[in-house]
């Protein structure tokens, strides 16, 4: 066999070719371990941004970020004397998209059990990991033997991938910098690396389409979704998953602490009516893939026990809710030039605004600041009278400020209508 090497592979890929399983294997393999340069990496992948992957490639790729790390398996935990319902959901990447907070919850407390992998942010996107760390306290640095006894104990796990799929930690921080991130091939393999490896026996997925996602067209939005549902049910877990519409940020609030307090507020019964369909939309279709038929997720939010079991997991990470959560030192708000009807906010102005703010990283690694964020008063449609506040900027650097004020300047506007109104969930694929 011929000797493989960085070099080559990334001028196969650069000219269009279509890499081999060895050399996808040897790669990824090599980057893992220290073989392969972050330079060279980075070539790759804007070859691969630019190029793209066949479908041959993507899986294997998949495969070879899978085996770079462990594989758990939980197939062998009991509750009740019975085995544990193992499902999780992913979401390619949102604005507001704090789903994930009160959703395990929700799925806790119909019976479910969850081991979420989860990320932190990632371009423009928030992360579910760096939002939850705005509790004082609150870990996602857990050990295999912590996941499984919170499997048990309570029904889920949201856990930072450690040696989950490491190839994917390290690519996953190597296109945040590099803008390599809105690739279909690179999205699809990072959230099907983790998923396979994190052992649920069941996965949803959120595929977000729009200016706030990734991918901004249905078709594409539609071809990775249909390319990861393929990817699950060729590894054995059955995957299925939603498009969901990301032209405007989800719910009133973008950054991390003010994104907990409204999964708080959906949690105790409240919230954003968006952010209460999505969550309850995917509850169901996480509960069918469990086998669980006989409960109604809503009655969770309304009886309270969904609060009770997302006290229970922020407690048994270490969080402690009796404390404040962090809000920025200083603030700017952003009040309306004329009375009328709040027209289209688009995704990505309020999402560059928040990072600009401090609630993303522009360096691998950089501390993310909990209490930047920016907090939308009036959604879309709604009515404004002149001089109201519209959207509240926070940070804990006031020099972020001007910077985050201009990406949100032509993000929104006040109209004389009610903008069109859009379905949240477009289509289901699986
Ligand atoms: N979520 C991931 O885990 N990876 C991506 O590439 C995008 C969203």
């Amino acid at each position: 066999m011929r000797t493989i090497d960085a070099p080559t592979i990334i001028r196969t890929k650069r000219d269009g070719g279509t890499l081999s399983e060895q050399a996808i294997d040897w790669v990824i393999d090599a980057y893992t371990h220290g073989g392969v340069a972050e330079e060279q990496m980075s070539a790759l992948l804007m070859a691969i941004f630019l190029r793209g992957m066949t479908a041959g490639e993507t899986a294997r790729w998949t495969a070879a970020m899978v085996a770079s790390g462990e594989r758990f398996d939980f197939t062998d935990l009991h509750r009740d004397g019975r085995p544990l319902a193992l499902v999780d959901k992913h979401s390619t990447g949102g604005v507001g998209d704090k789903i994930t907070i009160p959703l395990l919850p929700v799925v806790m407390a119909c019976g479910a059990a969850v081991p979420q992998a989860s990320g932190r942010g990632l371009g423009h996107t928030g992360g579910t990991l760096d939002k939850l760390e705005s509790i004082p306290g609150f870990t996602a640095e857990l050990s295999k033997n912590q996941i499984r006894q919170q499997l048990c104990d309570i029904g889920a796990a949201i856990f930072a991938a450690g040696e989950l799929a490491p190839a994917d930690r390290k690519t996953y921080a190597l296109r945040d910098i590099t803008s390599t991130v809105d690739s279909m091939p690179l999205i699809a393999s990072s959230v099907m690396s983790k998923k396979l490896a994190e052992g649920a026996r069941a996965l949803v997925l959120d595929v977000k389409v729009g200016r706030g996602a990734f991918l901004k067209t249905e078709p594409e939005a539609r071809e990775l979704a249909r390319t990861m549902v393929d990817l699950g049910k060729a590894n054995g877990i059955p995957t299925r998953a939603l498009l969901t519409a990301m032209d405007r940020p989800l719910g009133r609030t973008v950054g991390n602490a003010v994104e907990v307090v409204e999964s708080i507020e959906v949690l105790a019964g409240g919230g954003p009516d968006d952010v209460v369909a999505l969550t309850l939309a995917l509850a169901t279709e996480m509960l069918d893939a469990a086998g669980i038929d006989d409960v109604d997720p809503a009655e969770t939010l309304r009886d309270g026990s969904a609060m009770d079991r997302f006290r229970q997991l922020v407690a048994a990470q270490g969080g402690d809710l009796s404390q404040p959560l962090p809000v920025g030192a200083s603030s700017e708000t952003v009040t309306a030039p004329r009375g009328g009807i709040m027209g289209d906010i688009d995704a990505m102005g309020v999402a560059m605004a928040a990072w600009r703010l401090g609630a993303g990283r522009a360096q691998p690694g950089e501390p993310v600041q909990s209490g930047a964020g920016v907090r939308i008063h009036r959604s879309p449609g709604e009515p404004v009278t002149a001089g109201e506040a519209l959207f509240t900027l926070y940070t804990d650097t006031p020099d972020r400020i001007t910077d985050a004020m201009a990406e949100l300047d032509g993000a929104w506007r006040i109209g004389d209508d009610a903008p069109a109104d859009s379905p949240l969930i477009i289509d289901r694929v699986g």
